[in-house]
């Protein structure tokens, strides 16, 4: 006889066992498919490729914030739903727009520079235009081509300017000046894909312009999934002692309102937070417009990005998948545009404090994405993860978690708890 733990007879009795061989630590659980995933998820690369198909080629992404490209001429550069590169480029209109960063003639980057002005001329380019370093092929800020070198004397009217203007993606601007990008030219607008999941922050982010005071990147060895579920379930408070002392040990902790939205969209609603109760820390003085004092207010959008506004300060993450294994994580915080220095400086502080490289909560969360990462490679025996917490859509009820794989395995066609099985079967 094996030696597994807790088994229930028809009865619904438990009888006590301990540990369980292969083929009881291989068995699905006894939940229904929404309620736990297949490990595969994370790991197939082929689950991988197919994600950044179905999923990422075709949502509303976002890639930066406006503050980062105030004048016109100013540009970002990116790479978006894997490794598409692009550039977004403010125009001598102020309209936002993006474009795939990929030279039509043979295939070189345009723009190097992470950020930038065009009215600065590359060595061998014109100012206000994009040159390729290869050949000298240029576009100006509408993404059309402006210059070939000895155009006629080559192509002879067989390939012109007109014929080789830049692939513009579709981009809006919105929730809290951040640039919406959609791959895909035939999507839904992006009020539609968002579907109400801002609302609820809709007067902080959108009374008055926001600024960016603080930008990381860093790719983690974990795949994209692991990463943004550490937003989505708060569980993991257990982890965080900085987030035990000053909320999960406080009152109302246990009564924060966890909401889910269509697309795979959720919300964690409005807690307040006893900074003083960790050592060295202090109230948080300053908010936004329509925030109460050390408020905490969280939309997670499906499928890698989170908008975390804490007190002071608006924390915008971002994952961009590289590969199933790898993640790059941007992360932005966020002040309001009229700060005074002081102000500023501030926000930063208390920003830093939580999420800076000596804060309190990323390198936690890092650590524990990680070794969930190396546990679950290929081979290592790792099956299923559970997602079965109810309670009635709190705080930590893994709603948010469900929610997320509904709408993947809506836009995969497979099960999340059995990826081999496709929906129509
Ligand atoms: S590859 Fe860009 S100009 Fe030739
Ligand atoms: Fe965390």
């Amino acid at each position: 006889m094996s030696n597994a733990v807790m088994e229930r007879t028809p009865a619904g009795e438990h009888k006590q066992r301990h540990t369980r061989n292969l083929a009881e630590w291989s068995r699905r659980p006894q939940l229904p498919d929404t309620h736990y995933v297949d490990t595969r998820v994370y790991t197939d690369p082929i689950i991988f490729r197919e994600e950044i198909e179905k999923i990422f080629n075709r949502v509303w992404l976002p890639v930066c914030h406006e503050s980062e490209l105030p004048n016109p001429y100013d540009y970002r550069t990116a790479s978006v739903a894997g490794f598409k590169p692009i550039v977004v480029v403010r125009g001598p209109d102020n309209k936002i727009r993006t474009f795939l960063n990929i030279c039509p003639h043979r295939g070189n980057i345009i723009v190097r520079s992470p950020a930038g002005t065009l009215t600065k001329a590359e060595p061998s380019g014109n100012p206000k235009h994009m040159t390729c370093m290869f050949h000298g092929w240029q576009w100006d800020a509408f993404g059309r081509c402006a210059e070939i070198p000895r155009e006629e004397q080559g192509y002879q009217g067989r390939v012109c300017k007109a014929d080789v203007g830049l692939r513009e993606i579709r981009t809006e601007v919105a929730h809290g000046g951040f640039v919406w990008v959609n791959l895909d030219d035939n999507c839904e607008p992006l009020a539609d894909y968002i579907a109400g999941a801002f609302d609820f922050m809709s007067q902080e982010l959108d009374t008055e312009p926001l600024e960016i005071f603080h930008y990381q990147k860093s790719v983690i060895r974990t795949n994209y999934k692991l990463w943004h579920e550490t937003s989505r379930e708060f569980y993991h408070d257990y982890m965080h002692y900085h987030n035990r002392a000053t909320g999960m040990l406080q009152k109302g902790y246990f009564d924060r309102k966890y909401t889910v939205f269509p697309n795979g969209h959720a919300a964690t609603g409005l807690t307040t937070i006893v900074y003083e109760a960790y050592e060295g820390n202090k109230d948080r003085v300053l908010t936004f417009p329509g925030m109460p004092k050390n408020g905490w207010k969280q939309v997670n959008i499906f499928p890698a990005c989170t908008y975390s506004l804490r007190a002071s300060c608006l924390r915008v993450s971002i994952m961009t998948p590289i590969s199933e294994r790898e993640t790059l994580i941007e992360i932005r915080g966020l002040g309001l545009k009229r700060d005074t220095p002081q102000e500023r400086e501030e926000r930063i502080i208390d920003h830093d404090t939580i999420w800076g490289p000596f804060g309190r909560n990323l390198h936690e969360d890092l650590l524990a994405v990680q070794n969930q990462s190396i546990a679950m490679r290929e081979g290592s025996g790792s099956k299923y993860l559970i997602m079965a917490r109810e309670e009635n859509s709190t705080i930590h009820d893994e709603i948010g978690l469900r929610s997320y794989f509904a709408e993947w395995t809506r836009r995969m066609g497979r099960m999340a708890s059995d990826p081999t099985r496709l929906l129509e079967d």
